[in-house]
């Protein structure tokens, strides 16, 4: 092989996996963030709420999805959750060491907080720590597909 037809193929490769890499290496950072995570944050955790939740919305459809079985209400600053009787519950968002959203984990009843693995109970009791202090319930109301949300 002569030195210009190496050159060449050098070349030509260098630049297919450049080309490659371009195509796939891309930043991940405009990615949307998982549909289950508040859209701003939990912010504190409110004292007094008054909210619906039509379960017949689409963007609610989370909630009954047995993968997730759950949703943020009230700006994310609420999470209700499916329990596995079918109940619904609703506790604050924030957990209570460093405000990070808690997740509910279908399948245990139980709310785990990701940053530092808090778990609390389906009535927001600290089931382990670093968390020292339950997250707020509140109540739930079912009529019809509509579940109301209240302090
Ligand atoms: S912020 Fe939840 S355990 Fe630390």
């Amino acid at each position: 092989m002569k030195r210009i037809e190496f050159l060449q193929l050098f070349g030509f490769g260098a630049a297919m996996a450049l080309s490659g890499c371009l195509g796939s290496c891309s930043s991940k950072k405009d990615d949307p963030q998982p549909p289950a995570t508040p859209p701003s944050g939990p912010g504190p955790s409110p004292t007094t709420v008054d909210f619906t939740l039509d379960l017949a919305d689409p963007a609610n459809a989370r909630l009954n999805d047995p993968a997730f079985g759950y949703v943020y209400g009230a700006g994310g600053t609420v999470i209700v959750a499916k329990t596995t009787t079918g109940s619904y519950i609703a506790l604050s968002a924030a957990c209570t060491h460093q405000g990070t959203a808690v997740q509910f984990q279908a399948g245990s009843n139980n709310f785990a907080c990701p940053t530092h693995g808090s778990q609390f109970n389906a009535s927001g009791g600290v089931v382990n720590g670093p968390a020292a202090s339950s997250l707020r319930a509140y109540t739930v109301t079912q009529t019809g597909t509509m579940l109301r949300i209240k302090s």
